[in-house]
């Protein structure tokens, strides 16, 4: 579904990600761990197109797909979708005109509108919040929430979700988890975490370490608990 091949990334002249080789597939949970500073985020805005970053060589191919080159709109018409770690707010737009220009022509307004009600009430979001400008006022585990009402009506195929887990209250967490479990089905998730605690929800199939710019590790569920145990210095 998703390769990586040699692919480098810089941010003004400075590498960040060097020569990566990583092969992502369908229907699976792939977990990203790291110490600060050590690329995920910016691996997360490669894949999504962000700008600022600039692939300096390698490919990123999707779906059979060079899309190396594509901005970050194709990109997500392609099928990849990110949850940003810091989720920005939009002031003067709700969630129900964001997603309405978002999947134009692909669902009727109010069927969007049912939609974007029904998984709000499964993800235990404060109906007051999808009438609000987007973010604004919101706290930070409201904000993960809404990266994930998102995520689920845009339908994506590849879903990444940069440190969800993160500023989130243990029920708020088990909500969004849970939800992740139930709707894997035929896509690939890739979820940056600094922490174990999702993956007692969520299952990964393996565990990715990334060191300055590289994977330095794979392996299972297991890794994740031996890292939270003993840090990065000895993997
Ligand atoms: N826009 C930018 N300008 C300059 N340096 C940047 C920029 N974005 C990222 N970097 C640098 O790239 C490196 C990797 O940052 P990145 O945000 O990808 O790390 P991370 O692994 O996501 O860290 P964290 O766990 O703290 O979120 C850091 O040294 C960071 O300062
Ligand atoms: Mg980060």
């Amino acid at each position: 579904m998703l390769t990586l091949k040699n692919l480098t990334v810089s941010i003004a002249s400075k590498t960040i990600i060097e020569n990566l080789n990583l092969k992502l597939e369908k229907n699976k949970v792939y977990v990203l761990m790291g110490p600060n500073g050590s690329g995920k985020s910016t691996f997360a805005l490669t894949l999504m197109g962000h700008p600022f970053y600039k692939i300096k060589s390698g490919k990123i191919i999707f779906e059979n797909k060079d899309i190396t080159n594509f901005e970050a709109d194709k990109k997500a018409k392609a099928g990849i979708f990110l949850s940003f770690q810091s989720p920005l707010s939009i002031p003067g737009v709700n969630i129900f005109s964001l997603l309405r220009t978002a999947i134009t022509g692909r669902k009727d307004p109010l069927a969007l509108r049912e939609e974007i009600e029904k998984t709000a009430k499964l993800l235990k979001i404060k109906k007051e919040l999808l009438d609000r400008s987007f973010n604004e006022g919101t706290s930070g585990g409201e904000k993960k929430k809404l990266e994930l009402l998102q995520a689920s009506v845009l339908n994506p195929k590849l879903l990444i979700f940069d440190e969800i887990d993160t500023g989130v209250d243990v029920d708020a967490l088990k909500t969004i988890a849970e939800f992740m479990a139930k709707n894997k089905q035929g896509k690939t998730y890739l979820i940056i975490t600094h922490y174990n605690r999702i993956l007692k929800y969520v299952k990964p199939d393996e565990v990715l370490v990334m060191v300055d710019g590289k994977i330095v590790k794979k392996g299972n569920y297991k890794l994740a608990k031996e890292i939270e145990k003993t840090g990065y210095a000895k993997i």
